[in-house]
């Protein structure tokens, strides 16, 4: 299928229910294809918490989405470069990848930050903040590449609304 369509901006001036939806857990190895093939590595957050499983469910569709993320610190105690410690703006892959007949449902975040290094293992916290479109299966890997190139652009335009913006201050992240 190719790429379809979708407004520069996606979801509404001010976000509506479910969102927020509040994500974490410690950083997943994914299927390895995300950061080598696809110039977007992923961290995988589990659905092995009830936790996660009851946010996550707060997403009605399977789908990408947009929000904000944070390495996140145990005992508040700072192990990365100030840089990397930030709040960033992300997407999100939440379903079943039907490009690659995932068997099993996955969380996965792309921070929009060139990391020092690896997250495996690291904490994550994401905020999920609105919806960008469907998960689709492609004719080639370039569309797949050219569609997520697409999603980050759409995600970041989408955050830089104020009351999107604001959620860079919200208590479940570290705030320095
Ligand atoms: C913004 C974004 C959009 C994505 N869109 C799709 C999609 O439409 N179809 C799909 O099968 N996978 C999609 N993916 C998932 C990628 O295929 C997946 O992240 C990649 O295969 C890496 O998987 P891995 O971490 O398990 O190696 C998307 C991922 C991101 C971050």
């Amino acid at each position: 299928m190719a790429g379809r369509t979708r407004p520069d901006v996606c979801g509404p001036a001010v976000p509506e229910a479910p969102y927020p939806v509040y994500l974490d857990g410690l950083v997943e190895h994914g299927f390895g294809r995300g950061g080598k093939k696809l110039n977007t590595p992923t961290a995988n957050l589990p659905l092995s918490s009830q936790h996660a499983v009851a946010e996550s469910t707060r997403l009605a569709e399977t789908g990408i989405y947009y929000g904000f993320a944070q390495l996140d610190v145990p005992n508040g105690e700072s192990i990365y470069p100030p840089v990397d410690a930030k709040v960033y703006p992300m997407v999100m892959s939440f379903g079943y990848n039907p490009h690659f007949a995932n068997k099993d449902k996955t969380i996965e975040v792309h921070v929009m930050h060139g990391y020092a290094a690896d997250f495996y293992g690291k904490g994550m916290r994401a905020i999920v903040l609105g919806y960008i479109r469907p998960e689709l299966k492609y004719d080639s890997l370039e569309a797949l590449i050219a569609d997520i190139e697409k999603d980050k652009q759409v995600g970041i335009a989408s955050l830089e609304r104020p009351a999107y913006t604001k959620y860079i201050q919200d208590p479940f992240f570290r705030q320095s």
